[in-house]
């Protein structure tokens, strides 16, 4: 691979209405298409969440426990079946705005372990990036070796494709505008935090919370736990509010952007 990659996550709660059960945000996914093509980054790793897709499915079967009862298999390939149809509609948008993107179902390449990434397959996905292509992952249902199967988050997916590529940055585009001193949905006078380092991060958990919407995976406070494995590993993360035209553009361009920068040190 030419250079280091980055790799950028879609936020389910960009990409659906997370409050209303299987809601694509259309002309979301069409303007985030055109800000990637235009942007033109290689090499590229995509990620998108599960948003009203995969959570509401998920959490209905409490397929995040692992197995317990045999109802939840239909619940497990139904959560499946809801990540491709979201998928679909954002490899459509790819696609027409000329992006070569390719699928990569984590279902069929992933094997958690009590919910954490025991193996992935990620040959083909080093050979996409050598030759220009740009691998397209989501949030997805998987087996997993101790709980039969587990929920594996977009933000779990991020952290590990980062740490595996040699990843120069992450971008994560959400529906608020960076990382704020309490969650801007319940607190007006949540502040935006313009910048953090790891050891903040870490000592400042408790002020970070969940999701207003359904999230199995534990909203910003879970994504904020699964990224400090890549900040560890000295990779730089921008949280950007991908629901504002241009924000995840000028993140891909490195130009200056409202945001919240996150990295080591
Ligand atoms: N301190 C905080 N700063 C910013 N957002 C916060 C904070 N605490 C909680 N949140 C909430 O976290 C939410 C983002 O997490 P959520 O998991 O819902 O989005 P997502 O990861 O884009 O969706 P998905 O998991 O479907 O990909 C925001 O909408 C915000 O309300
Ligand atoms: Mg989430």
């Amino acid at each position: 691979m030419k250079a280091k990659p980055t790799v950028l996550k879609l936020g389910g709660s960009v990409i659906t209405d997370k409050n209303k059960p299987a809601t694509a945000n259309l002309d979301a996914i069409e303007r985030l298409a055109n800000e990637i093509f235009q942007a033109n980054v290689s090499p590229l790793i995509l990620v998108h969440g599960g948003g009203s897709f995969g959570h509401p499915i998920a959490k209905k079967y409490n397929l995040a426990e692992g197995y317990e009862k045999p109802a939840q298999m239909f619940g497990f390939s139904e959560t499946h079946r809801a990540m491709t149809q979201l998928n679909g509609l954002v490899m459509e948008a790819l696609l027409s705005h000329d992006v070569t993107a390719v699928v990569v179902a984590p279902s069929s390449c992933v094997v958690t372990k009590a919910g954490r990434i025991q193996s992935i397959e990620l040959k083909p996905i080093k050979r996409m990036l050598d030759m220009g292509l740009v691998p397209v992952l989501y949030g997805d249902a998987v087996l997993d070796s101790q709980r039969g199967f587990a929920i594996l988050s977009g933000d779990q997916l991020v952290s590990s494709l980062a740490i595996n590529f040699g990843a120069s940055r992450i971008i994560l585009g959400g529906d608020v505008d960076g990382l704020f001193t309490e969650d801007p949905k319940s607190n007006a006078s949540a502040e935006l935090i313009r910048h953090v380092s790891l050891e903040e991060l870490k000592s400042e958990k408790h002020k970070i919370e969940g999701s207003k919407a359904t999230d199995v995976t534990g909203g910003m406070l879970g994504k904020m736990q699964e990224l400090i494995p890549a900040l560890e590993h000295d990779i730089r993360t921008l949280v950007v509010n991908a629901t504002k035209p241009l924000r995840v553009y000028k993140a891909l361009k490195r130009e200056e952007v409202i945001g919240t920068i996150i990295e080591k040190g």
